[in-house]
């Protein structure tokens, strides 16, 4: 059932501390600043790509990144785009990220990516589904049974085992702060969950024209996620932008009533460019609710705060996600929408 929470995606939220402590589980040696993952073989890509769709492909995005981060280029491919045009492949590992495994449209990437001589890896939630019988490899996100249609849990259950993935291929000496931040994480998650003040902000703003979401770097995906949960339970228009692109042509979209929500952790580099498109918004008089940490000065120009402890960047990325699941939750349930099965949506999309 859904232990008193309104709604199974509320449950599910709320169970990210637990999901993520499982995920964690007997795979990290934080004395030797060592991740272990006893499930896979020797891997050694020259390259990776990554197949998905839907959240599971934000979560690739992100695990991109991170695998360019240490050396191996990475890239990620909406699934049902992969078959169009198939990038060459040459000791490439291809890692389908389906938190079912059941995804037509990522199980026939796959295939096509297997039957090109790749090497094939499942990251999955469901033990014994078609994308972990049919890959080389399967490595699994635990994060426990995930009803509601909107995928919460099961997107920071994917973005901490790519984490890992690459802790397990890399191996170097900065990792140990990486592995400290990981193990703070689900304690962090917990302090937002009993702190947030997600619901005023939907109460302030579900009543808008549209509604934008900025990110650069890891928080691109970020944004991309956080415009998508929001656009199908609201049934309101979203849309995440990497947000160096705002200026590119949406920029022509954002008004006063238009809240821009930007993702802004650090105050380093992309922290700083951010906040120079967060004052382009501004000067539009769109509102702006900055998910910070507070290292930079972004609440100068911000509106609101949706405020996340302080960690490393690729954690700060998944705390700022759980907030803004948050506001689209309360603002889905304000609007009186049937949160756990939006209309036209499955969990579980076995067509191409
Ligand atoms: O099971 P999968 O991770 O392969 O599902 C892919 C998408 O259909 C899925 O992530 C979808 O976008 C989410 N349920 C949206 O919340």
């Amino acid at each position: 059932g859904k232990s008193g929470y309104d709604h199974y995606m509320l449950k599910e939220i709320h169970e990210q501390p637990r999901a993520l402590r499982q995920c964690l589980q007997g795979r990290v040696d934080e004395f030797g600043g060592e991740v272990i993952l006893d499930e896979l073989s020797d891997l050694d890509p020259e390259a990776v790509q990554f197949v998905a769709c839907g959240t599971s492909y934000h979560a690739a995005l992100y695990g991109a990144q991170l695998f360019r981060s240490i050396g191996i280029p990475a890239q990620a491919f909406i699934a049902s785009e992969y078959a169009t045009s198939v990038p060459p492949i040459e000791n490439d590992l291809v890692i389908g990220v389906t938190q079912s495994g059941e995804t037509a449209d990522t199980l026939s990437a796959l295939r096509e990516a297997r039957h090109r001589g790749a090497k094939t890896l499942a990251v999955t939630n469901v033990v014994g589904s078609t994308a972990a019988r049919e890959c080389d490899e399967a490595l699994y996100i635990r994060a426990g049974p995930e009803i509601g249609v909107a995928a919460t849990k099961t997107f920071a259950s994917q973005l901490i085992t790519l984490s890992l993935l690459t802790l397990h291929l890399n191996g170097s000496e900065d990792d140990r702060e990486v592995i400290a931040g990981l193990r703070d994480l689900p304690s962090n998650v917990q302090a937002i969950l009993d702190d947030t003040n997600a619901r005023e902000i939907a109460e302030e703003y579900h009543d808008s024209d549209a509604y934008f979401f900025i990110g650069r770097g890891l928080h691109h995906p970020v944004a991309l996620e956080g415009a998508l949960k929001f656009k199908e339970i609201s049934y309101e228009h979203a849309e995440g932008f990497p947000a160096g692109e705002l200026k590119h042509g949406p920029l022509a979209l954002v008004t006063e009533n238009t809240p821009v929500f930007a993702v802004v952790t650090g105050d380093g580099e992309q922290a700083r460019k951010t906040i120079g498109n967060v004052k382009e918004v501004e000067a539009r008089d769109a509102p702006v609710i900055a998910v910070t940490d507070g290292v930079s000065d972004v609440e100068r120009y911000a509106d609101h705060v949706l405020e996340i402890p302080e960690s490393t960047p690729r954690t700060a990325a998944l705390l700022a996600n759980v907030q803004l699941q948050l506001v689209s939750y309360h603002a889905a349930a304000l609007l009186g929408r049937p949160i756990d099965k939006p209309r036209n949506l499955a969990k579980s999309v076995t067509v191409e």
